[in-house]
């Protein structure tokens, strides 16, 4: 098969050079779903079940081979799919040996190049097979090609997919939209001495042909499909949990994942049965442009998490909880991202209140509240507060734009609030019944609105305003406050600092005690240790420090609490972001550097960037670092800085 990947750009170059007979069709027929991300026509033929089979070479940097839809027709004279960056060499109709060549038309790319192109294929209107055989290439966004150079081993390299929100179709031809579901199946032949693994049934050593097998029997939505490919080991953490990482590092994320278990048990008492089998967690190398995602069966997670103690967790109960929140109810449209987000984070919420306590899930909580605040003024000053309503007009806009702390903490505290109004054993019997009313289905606000007034408003005889935090922006007045007292020490230190005083040196004290029947006046060396709070009380405390701080006094709080050496990434991002507000930064340019190289992670290096690119000064910097890392990095967290950078 390999020798055609030679003439498959010839035969691609024929499609799209052909004029297309169907030129300005595209627009349209996005309208004929409810999605305004995919062209795809699924009120008329939709995949039921998609099988792959597929060649993965790490030479070319290409996966090839061909996708076999098993579909639903409704009477379609055409089957529309989503494609970006694929060279699509035929497609053919009918089952496996009695297949029949059939013609096809590729559209236009959209003006902005966020959807891609329409595969249009030529179907008659009993066909239920579609095969497409085809190629990815160097613009397959979803795909993280890392040369040896960046995976822990140092001698093989690794393969990932990011599919959410829409970058599936680029390395799987498919119907890209999220309201509809399938079940598939995959054959892969990867290089022999390396571990395939998807977000299906996986195997948990290395076959030694290189080939392996994958089902997901569930019907999922088609940005849950991955795959990773690499030089990857498992271990089992009992109760149908494990971890699967790059074997350097296997033991330290065993350790740091080990109450993954007591998650689960925690997770299936608040919202009813894990419905997935068994549940593991891949740790990805430090590319990852997220914390995690949510891919059924097979979590994906950056490798920050493993900090050796444990600090980072709650992002693990987040991927969890989205497996009844997201995976098992879907938001039919990026317009409701919230509806994945907004019960996942008040889920991981629960989950680290029954795991840790109140007092500690509080503090985690008003770390994200403080968050939104900032989110939410800086929506005001850039007057894009109507991007703070729940549901998004995201027509003709890249569906990235929903990932905002607007979908995952508002989204949070609108449930917060429901709690606050209807009473905890209320919320969480609905929220029972909510998903498994809606199990392996995709909905939209109106459904859910309608479910919530049924099932839980009209019982409980309340007026809650739904209405106001779905479809207008800011924050309800009556969105619950977070109370945790323990904060005011943290509070105190800021204020202290800002108004010039250290309360980090080290102070004498003086103690009486009795020794051998005498009582003595003991000297006592007391001073505040980094171990002494919570990572993310120090978070809280950085944030409120003056943006005026002068850099020798920074240095100052290094040498005391040693923040650019940490080796926890919230706290370093957090630090450099106010380094680069104060000049300080140019102090610790190394240590930025080390930093934005190898991390990839989105939410860390795109505020430093940011914050850089303010003055000029920062901005040269920032350019010279971003040309060092930038292959490092994923598509998603690329283009997010290069946007930063270019704009400047
Ligand atoms: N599903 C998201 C990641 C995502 C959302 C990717 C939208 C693309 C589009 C995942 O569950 C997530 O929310 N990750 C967070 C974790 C955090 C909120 C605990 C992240 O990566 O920061
Ligand atoms: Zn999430």
């Amino acid at each position: 098969m390999r020798w055609l990947l030679f003439l498959l750009p010839l035969l691609f170059w024929s499609c799209n050079n052909e004029p297309s007979k169907k030129p300005t069709a595209t627009e349209q027929l996005r309208k004929r779903t409810h999605d305004d991300h995919s062209y795809a026509n699924l009120t008329q033929i939709y995949t039921k079940h998609l099988h792959l089979d597929l060649e993965v070479d790490f030479t070319a940097q290409t996966i090839y081979g061909v996708a076999r839809h098993q579909m639903q027709n409704r009477g379609a004279d055409t089957a529309i799919f989503d494609i970006k960056g694929l060279l699509i060499q035929k497609v053919t109709l009918g089952n496996k040996g009695a297949e029949k060549e059939t013609d096809f038309t590729i559209g236009p790319m959209d003006k902005d190049s966020i959807f891609g192109q329409a595969l249009l294929v030529n179907v008659d209107t009993k066909t239920t097979a579609v095969n497409i055989y085809y190629q990815t290439t160097e613009q397959s966004a979803a795909l993280d090609w890392l040369d040896t150079t960046l995976t822990s081993s140092k001698t093989k390299p690794f393969l990932y997919t990011q599919g959410q929100a829409i970058l599936t179709r680029t390395w799987i031809p498919i119907q890209d939209s999220p309201s509809n579901r399938l079940t598939y199946s995959a054959d892969l032949k990867v290089p022999e001495d390396l571990l395939a693994l998807m977000s299906a049934k996986n195997p948990t050593s290395l076959h030694k042909n290189g080939q392996y097998h994958f089902e997901m029997t569930k019907p999922i939505p088609s940005y849950l499909i991955a795959l990773a490919v690499g030089d990857i080991g498992f271990k089992d953490l009992g109760h149908n949990c494990g971890v699967y990482a790059e074997k350097e590092l296997l033991a330290d994320c065993a350790k740091e994942f080990e109450d993954l278990p007591q998650m689960m048990r925690v997770a299936e008492q608040l919202y009813g049965a894990y419905q997935w089998g068994r549940y593991d967690v891949l740790v990805l190398p430090y590319s990852f442009p997220f914390g995690g995602m949510e891919n059924p069966m097979l979590t994906f997670a950056n490798p920050t998490l493993i900090t050796g103690d444990k600090s980072l967790v709650s992002v693990l109960a987040h991927e969890l909880a989205h497996s009844w929140s997201g995976n098992l109810v879907t938001n039919n449209s990026w317009s409701d991202l919230w509806l994945n987000e907004g019960t996942t984070v008040y889920f991981e919420q629960r989950i680290m209140e029954a795991l840790r306590g109140k007092e500690i899930a509080d503090v985690l909580a008003q770390v994200e509240f403080g968050e939104l605040e900032q989110t939410l003024a800086e929506m005001r000053a850039d007057s894009t507060l109507q991007d703070s309503k729940l549901h998004l007009d995201l027509i003709d806009r890249d569906p990235d734009i929903a990932m905002s702390d607007i979908a995952y903490v508002k989204g949070a505290f609108f449930f917060r609030s429901l709690e606050a109004e209807v009473g905890r054993n209320k919320l969480d019997a609905f929220l029972n019944r909510y998903f498994q009313h809606f199990a392996f289905r995709t909905i939209s606000a109106h459904q859910f609105i309608d479910y919530l007034n049924e099932q839980l408003l009209k019982q409980s005889g309340s007026k809650f305003n739904y209405q106001d935090w779905i479809y207008k922006p800011g924050l309800p007045s009556n969105c619950v406050k977070i109370s945790a007292p323990r904060l005011a020490k943290i509070a105190t230190y800021a204020k202290e600092f800002n108004a010039g005083k250290n309360p980090f040196g080290p102070k004498i004290k003086y103690k009486w005690v009795r020794k051998n029947g005498k009582r003595k006046k003991v000297k006592q060396t007391l001073q505040i240790q980094y171990a002494d709070q919570l990572v993310q009380e120090w978070q809280l405390f950085i944030r409120a420090l003056s943006a005026q701080t002068k850099p020798a006094r920074l240095r100052l709080l290094d040498r005391q609490l040693h923040f650019s050496q940490s080796n926890n990434s919230e706290i370093l991002c957090d630090w450099f972001v106010l380094a680069a507000q104060t000049n300080y930064a140019f102090q610790i340019e190394k240590d930025i550097q080390r930093f934005l190289v190898k991390i990839g992670r989105r939410k860390y290096v795109l505020p430093i960037y940011e914050t850089l690119a303010s003055t000029p000064n920062g901005l040269k910097l920032a350019r010279r670092i971003f040309h060092e890392a930038k292959n490092n990095y994923h598509s998603v967290t690329r283009t997010s800085v290069w946007r930063v950078l270019q704009e400047k």
